[in-house]
């Protein structure tokens, strides 16, 4: 449909837009000074010049425009937007924030609202509070596939690939031809090491924009880290365990046999009470439940918080923290009599500088109680498909004794089943000699 203009301002207005459609800033910024002048009481003027100064990179001007226009014509959700926007880019991302705010109270369910928001937060770098804005944003509407493409985005720079997976997927449904979407979950297949899967998904981006306005051949070409050359970084240790926290012990336990801490335990023998007992990577527990009638002082560490809230409903913890086990090693020289490593260093790939952390941080005649995954033969350490780590005995042997520690026990048992195939495992004591 032809649009034809019936005021005088709107004629000025459309040839501003034809200006700048033609890619003539300079012709367009003419054409809207020109119509704020003549026409000063006409929003569309000064929110038109306004959008123009953001395409300008003019950010201060935006906002002065764009505060005239909203004033002039409150509670354009477009406006408002663009203000916000002009504000974050001016430097002021906290009144952008609180802009932002204010409109969600006066319309808690509007989406530019929670978008200008969350681009407020993340530059206030509140990852958090741009999460939650984008999250409710999605909620809101679905089928709105920007919000969907920035939250995922973000998750995935927050070291959450998979929730960014798990969001991406149903948004494709809604919008399967965004093509910021597709390179969105490229990213996040990335992240997992999904070699294959992160470069189907930037080909289909590019195949669904020839001319590559998302930037996907950039990530096309950039080198991807396959699985097997890494221990899996932590942020997708934490996001796996996270999901998995609350069915954890049911699933593990319940249909895959899992028995490490009675591993561990039997390979400890007859031992006294009142140790001071560090559980490594403990999960929900497990481990630490099989210990607790051992133990004078009780502590665990593990990657993924909600673990650990888990861990914490048992009550029996004296200590509990989410970090990473070598940081929590470091932390406390001398203080450990039993280090508990139950199924947790497969996520690891060179145990050397752990078990360094381990000799120092226990006592004398301590001990660290450990199960790794193994394979016949296997003599170093190797990455497998599933992105866990198998270790060999002469590797640990090695790394105790590099670390000053002992290797006094070792034997092989079936850790757990999966795809109902065994694991097989080695169970190790480690001594630290007094
Ligand atoms: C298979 S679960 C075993 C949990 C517990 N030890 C048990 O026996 O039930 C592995 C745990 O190790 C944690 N983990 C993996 N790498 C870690 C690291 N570098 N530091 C701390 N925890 C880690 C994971 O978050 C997960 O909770």
């Amino acid at each position: 449909m032809i649009h034809i203009p019936h005021t005088e301002a709107e004629a000025a207005l459309a040839a501003g837009h034809d200006y700048r459609a033609q890619g003539d800033l300079a012709g367009a910024e003419r054409a809207f000074l020109l119509a704020t002048t003549r026409f000063p009481n006409n929003a569309e003027t000064h929110g038109a010049l306004g959008d123009l100064r953001i395409a300008q990179g003019r950010f201060t001007g935006a906002v002065t425009a764009l505060t005239r226009a909203n004033a002039l014509d409150p509670g354009r959700p477009h406006r408002l937007a663009a203000l916000a926007e002009a504000l974050s880019g001016a430097g002021e991302p906290a009144e952008a924030a609180a802009m932002c705010r204010n409109w969600l109270l006066i319309r808690p369910d509007s989406v530019p609202a929670l978008l200008a928001l969350a681009e407020a937060l993340q530059l206030l770098e509140d990852a958090a509070g741009a999460v939650a804005a984008l999250r409710e944003a999605v909620m809101l509407a679905p089928e709105n596939a920007e919000s969907a493409t920035r939250l995922c985005h973000l998750l995935t720079t927050l070291g959450q690939p998979l929730e960014a997976l798990e969001l991406a997927q149903p948004a494709l449904r809604h919008s399967p031809d965004h093509p910021p979407l597709h390179l969105a979950l490229g990213l996040a297949w990335r992240a997992l090491g999904e070699r294959e899967k992160a470069l189907q998904a930037f080909r289909h981006c590019l195949a669904l924009d020839p001319t590559d306005a998302a930037g996907a051949s950039g990530a096309l070409f950039a080198p991807i880290n396959p699985h097997e050359t890494a221990a899996p970084d932590p942020g997708y240790v934490r996001a796996l365990f996270d999901r998995y926290a609350v069915k954890f012990d049911t699933d593990l336990v319940g249909k895959l046999g899992y028995c490490g801490p009675q591993l561990l335990r039997a390979a400890l023998g007859p031992t006294p009470g009142d140790r001071d007992i560090l559980d490594l990577g403990c999960g929900t527990g497990l481990a630490g439940a099989e210990f607790a009638p051992l133990a004078r002082h009780l502590a665990g560490c593990d990657l993924a918080p909600r673990m650990v809230d888990q861990a914490r409903l048992r009550g029996i913890y004296h200590q509990l923290s989410v970090e990473d086990l070598t940081v929590c090693l470091n932390r406390a020289p001398l203080r450990w009599d039993l280090i508990l490593a139950a199924d947790v260093l497969n996520y690891l790939g060179d145990l050397e500088p752990m078990m360094r952390a381990v000799a120092a941080a226990l006592r004398h005649n301590g001990r660290l109680l450990a199960t790794v995954e193994s394979a016949p033969d296997l003599e170093g350490f190797e990455f497998m498909a599933s992105r866990r780590v198998r270790h060999g005995a002469a590797h640990i042997d090695l790394c105790a004794k590099a670390a000053g520690l002992t290797l006094t026990h070792q034997s092989t048992a079936t850790l757990r089943t999966e795809k109902r195939q065994p694991v097989a495992c080695l169970v190790l004591v480690i001594e630290k000699k007094g």
